[in-house]
């Protein structure tokens, strides 16, 4: 059964990194010898079990067009909307255009360009027969606060059973687009894929990833995925 499954990748690349405050959206920038969305699709790409990638490129984008990777054959292209859900959810349509409804997608992000293979075998290895589909996660390692509007420690939040979410989010297709139309329709901008499964009712899987499967999101994090790129290539 599990290996009639077939795996697409959607990449949300639509955001215009406002935290980065650079002069290009952050996944334009250069890392490590390419752009950092180049990083992030050609390690989607190259995994032996991804059938194709929907990318989601901004409207007025116009930086997309200048890559090599626009011209691939198994990298398509759907329309960035106001949200990141909104960027999912349209490439979510245009992959059930030529994707079946039962097909797996695996949603990760444009700006986190160190995906390692190995956490993409493991979660399809963990999720290929599991009823709804899941995360990677990182189980939180700092103690948490929880504060109030002023910043004063109201409590200490216990760090059990509490975890960081990243991506890859693997789901159906079919039911994600269905569990994103339903949040959306309720006015719910989910900020992750997992939020919308969560919200029609379902349990997803959280899997520990890597570590260095960093989001950029800061300044300060270029270096960091710099320094990760280089070690991933020396191992
Ligand atoms: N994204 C998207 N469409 C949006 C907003 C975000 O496709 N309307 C994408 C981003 O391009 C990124 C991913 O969703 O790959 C995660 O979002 P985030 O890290 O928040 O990126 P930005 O929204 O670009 O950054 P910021 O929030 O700092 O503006
Ligand atoms: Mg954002």
């Amino acid at each position: 059964m599990s290996s009639l499954n077939r795996y697409w990748s959607v990449v949300p690349a639509a955001g215009v990194g406002s935290r980065m405050a650079a002069a290009v959206p952050k996944q334009y920038l250069h890392l490590h010898g390419k752009t950092v969305i180049e990083h992030t699709l050609s390690r989607l790409c190259n995994h032996p079990q991804m059938s194709g990638v929907v990318v989601s490129i901004s409207a007025g984008d116009e930086h997309w067009q200048q890559l090599d990777l626009s011209s691939h054959n198994n990298i398509h292209v759907a329309t960035g909307g106001v949200e990141r859900c909104h960027s999912v959810l349209n490439g979510l349509q245009l992959l059930s255009g030529f994707a079946d409804e039962n097909d797996w997608v695996m949603v990760h992000d444009a700006a986190r360009p160190c995906i390692h293979h190995d956490d993409l075998s493991h979660m399809i290895d963990v999720l290929k027969d599991h009823p709804v589909g899941g995360l990677l996660g990182l189980p939180m390692a700092d103690t948490m606060k929880r504060s109030n509007a002023a910043g004063e420690v109201l409590e200490t939040v216990s760090r059990e059973n509490l975890w960081r979410a990243l991506t890859p989010q693997m789901f159906r297709l079919g039911q994600l687009q269905q569990a994103l139309q339903v949040a959306l329709a309720d006015a719910f901008l989910v900020t992750d894929d997992a939020s919308a499964i969560e919200y029609i009712g379902l349990k997803p899987r959280l899997i520990a990833g890597r570590g260095d499967n960093i989001k950029i999101t800061r300044p300060e994090d270029l270096s960091l995925a710099e320094m990760y790129l280089a070690q991933q290539e020396k191992s």
